[in-house]
């Protein structure tokens, strides 16, 4: 069998796969238990017999997607992990056929200029100064942006962190991380920000979390106050972390009034964007991250609602400089002087080995052109406004916050397992795949509406599903 031949059977299975999610005929999750899932595979054969190609592969590759959770499913209300537009998903493709690990510009010169063309246009819309493409360009070379696109927004948020560590403690490297540095957030931060902080070194101790208000968004007049207690455990404030917006309930914090506030207190200001600085393609919804060019980093992923298949987040200064410093190896067989006509990311990236994340956004982009993605995230954002509106209105059930996103959290009456037990009970059917959350100290039900296929029908259907679930204890 050809590459050629194999190609087009797996395609002609994901199309059939993508056509049938849409039109919702299949449940959207079904959890197989995993030794089954092996066995049914069979994996074990597959791997003692090789062979994978033709009629074998056809066979394995459609009973693989039987075990699928179905993004592209309309009752898919899941999780914020984007539905992949197909144009995006060919670039996966491309990118794992040919292959080249671009940090280094040699092992892939093509892909590591769509990289950093894709950051100069993310940091355009943030407002920042772009990176010239010819050294010099731009006159002063300290006041453009730079950035780097990561295996997830987890890794972005820890190269922010170490950026901003270095800045404050720039010996921290070589020496190991002062013992009274502190990092400010709201405690509604995801969780890759308190691993970042275990990941440097700082330890737990060292988040001092900021007062939020009854969103769980960041109180600016209680800042100082925040900042007084962390000196007043000894601490030394070095980076403030903000959300745009949170991953609980969607909610964006006052950027604008916290920006001002780390300038006057010299602390490196970190947007976590990685969910909701899509945004900014919006002409509509942009002002939800007013001040954002106040800020020293801003974590955006790709792989949430820009319509990209996982992995690609950017981590994004609004100086070069401070991620150009942000790690300091040595490893003769990759960084040395070298002419060359493009750039290396390998020293602003955790990862050595780096796919061509680049391909991947940028595919999408110029398949959906910016228009297409700001239409799209507009419609996100108005459904869940009407979603919000539909579920608020309902006698039975209740909404914590209303969403700024297209995160939507509620809750049908009873106690905080039975919404646990509703959630298990809808994934076991398949009709609908719900998340679920605890938001100040109650357990919600979590609904992200990211695929373009949904619509207000599909949430009142997931409604009834809700409350049939609730009633007959199914
Ligand atoms: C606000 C926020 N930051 C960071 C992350 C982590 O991103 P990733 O899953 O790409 O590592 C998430 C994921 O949901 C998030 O919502």
């Amino acid at each position: 069998m050809s590459f050629l031949s194999d190609a087009e059977l797996v395609l002609g299975a994901l199309e059939r796969y993508r056509c049938e999610s849409i039109a919702g005929q299949v449940p959207v999750i079904h959890q197989e238990r995993l030794a089954r899932i092996i066995e049914e595979l069979d994996l074990a054969a597959l791997v003692r017999e090789g062979g994978l190609s033709g009629d074998r592969l056809g066979a394995f590759v459609e009973a693989y997607l039987g075990t699928t959770t179905r993004l592209h499913h309309p009752a898919y209300f899941g999780h914020q992990a984007a539905v992949p537009h197909p144009t995006g998903s060919l670039a996966s493709l491309i990118d794992g056929f040919t292959n080249n690990p671009m940090a280094i510009y040699e092992m892939g010169p093509g892909a590591a200029s769509i990289e950093f063309f894709v950051l100069n246009w993310m940091l355009e819309k943030i407002g920042w100064e772009p990176a010239p493409t010819e050294p010099g360009e731009h006159g002063d070379a300290g006041h453009n942006g730079g950035g780097v696109l990561t295996h997830g927004g987890s890794l972005a948020n820890l190269t922010a962190l170490l950026a901003a560590r270095s800045r404050a403690a720039p010996d921290a490297w070589r020496e190991g991380s002062p013992s009274d540095l502190a990092v400010l957030a709201p405690e509604g931060s995801h969780y890759s920000v308190a691993r970042a902080v275990g990941i440097l070194g700082l330890g737990q101790e060292s988040i001092i979390h900021l007062e939020v208000d009854e969103r769980g968004a960041v109180v600016p007049d209680k800042l100082t106050g925040a900042w007084d207690r962390a000196v007043r455990a000894g601490r030394r404030p070095f980076a403030l972390v903000a959300n745009a917006c949170s991953t609980g309930v969607g909610v964006y914090d006052p950027l604008e009034p916290i920006g001002k506030f780390c300038a006057s207190r010299g602390l490196w200001f970190h947007v976590d964007g990685a969910h909701g600085a899509s945004a900014l393609v919006s002409a509509k919804h942009r002002s939800l991250l007013r001040g954002v060019e106040k800020a020293d980093s801003v974590t955006w992923d790709a792989h949430k609602m820009l319509r990209t298949p996982s992995l690609c987040a950017a981590l994004l200064v609004r100086d070069h400089r401070a991620l150009d410093s942000a790690f300091q190896q040595e490893a003769s067989y990759l960084f040395h002087e070298k002419e060359q006509p493009g750039v290396d990311f390998l020293h602003r990236a955790v990862e050595c080995t780096k796919a061509g994340l680049g391909l991947k956004v940028f595919m999408v982009l110029a398949a959906m052109g910016e228009a297409g993605l700001a239409e799209y995230v507009d419609s996100e954002y108005a459904l869940t406004q009407e979603a919000y509106e539909y579920i608020a209105g309902q006698p039975d059930f209740e909404c914590p916050v209303r969403p700024e996103s297209n995160i939507l959290c509620f809750r049908i009456a009873g106690s905080d397992r039975e919404q646990l037990r509703i959630r298990d009970a809808l994934n076991e059917r398949g009709d609908f795949y719900l998340s679920s959350t605890v938001f100040g100290d109650r357990r919600y039900l979590r609904m992200v509406l990211i695929n373009p296929e949904s619509d207000l029908d599909d949430v009142r259907r997931c409604v009834e599903a809700v409350r049939s679930a609730a009633g007959n204890g199914a």
